[in-house]
């Protein structure tokens, strides 16, 4: 399997959830992999297990300097970043009158923050490389975030901007650097895993979260990573500034009403 052959790819949120579905995925596929994560534990086992194709790194998304060290560190492993994937994420759903400004920072700092950090030095090294691919994880609530979003769906439409202007920015200059996002509905992860678990019925929230779905169940990781996958790769050649909807149809149908969604 070749389709990323020879590859230096970076996965933040590589240690878990649709991290390690796309890390595998990648490295399957001929690529050597960064994963990124403040997750020491996870990224460490995941790397050793990769060998030689696999690299830990801790690297908190929202630290400037981190990021630096980061692409200098890979650099100098590897040579210069083609792929970025940045799937680090929080999400810890409160509507407006409940979320504190606290939780706002946080999610604004993962995912705006976070984004913009990623994106600027992955361009300064795709440049090195001649080109590259970014492929930033959205979420279908930067669309039509729910009542409990109120944080994390304007993180992920802060996020989506600088997909865009990323996109935009490096076309005009020539640099063939593309800039795409993927947005999944519910995928199950850790972190839809501990949200289900906070409800008090965790099997009837799974329930309705199934149903936002017109397919009427929620993703695997595995069905996220072949999307992030495709718009790593060049056979998305000619795809930049693009919103894939990896949601089981969700974008097509009004925000149910409902406890927890
Ligand atoms: N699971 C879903 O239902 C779902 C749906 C839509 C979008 N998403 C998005 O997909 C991405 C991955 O989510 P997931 O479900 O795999 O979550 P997850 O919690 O399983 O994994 C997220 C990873 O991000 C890492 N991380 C968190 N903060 C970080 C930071 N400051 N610096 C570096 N790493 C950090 C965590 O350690 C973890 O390894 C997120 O951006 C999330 O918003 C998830």
């Amino acid at each position: 399997m070749t389709r990323v052959n020879g590859k230096v790819a970076m996965v933040t949120g590589g240690a878990t959830g649709i991290g390690v579905g796309v890390v595998r995925m990648l490295v399957d596929e001929g690529a050597r992999v960064v994963i990124a994560d403040i997750a020491e534990e996870a990224g460490q086992q995941l790397a050793e297990e990769l060998g030689e194709s696999g690299l830990f790194l801790r690297l908190d998304v929202t630290d400037e300097g981190q990021w630096q060290q980061g692409i200098r560190d890979l650099e100098e492993h590897w040579g210069p970043l083609d792929i970025l994937v940045q799937s680090a994420g929080i999400s810890r759903p409160a509507s407006i009158e409940d979320a504190s400004l606290a939780e706002w920072r946080d999610h604004m700092a993962v995912h705006g923050e976070g984004a913009f950090l990623g994106c600027k030095y992955a361009v300064q090294s795709m440049k090195k490389a001649g080109g590259g691919a970014i492929v930033n994880i959205s979420s279908v609530e930067s669309i039509r975030p729910g009542p409990l979003f109120t944080c994390y769906g304007a993180a992920k439409a802060a996020q989506d901007a600088i997909t865009k202007t990323v996109a935009l920015h490096c076309g005009e200059r020539g640099y063939n650097i593309r800039c795409n996002s993927v947005h999944p509905a519910a995928t199950y992860t850790p972190l839809l895993e501990q949200y289900l678990n906070s409800a008090e019925d965790p099997a009837g929230l799974e329930k309705t979260y199934a149903s936002m779905q017109p397919l009427n169940r929620i993703a695997t990781v595995e069905e996220i990573a072949h999307a992030v996958l495709f718009l790593a790769s060049d056979e998305s050649s000619f795809m930049t500034g693009h919103q894939m909807y990896v949601d089981g149809g969700a974008l097509t149908k009004p925000y149910p009403s409902g406890e927890g969604a």
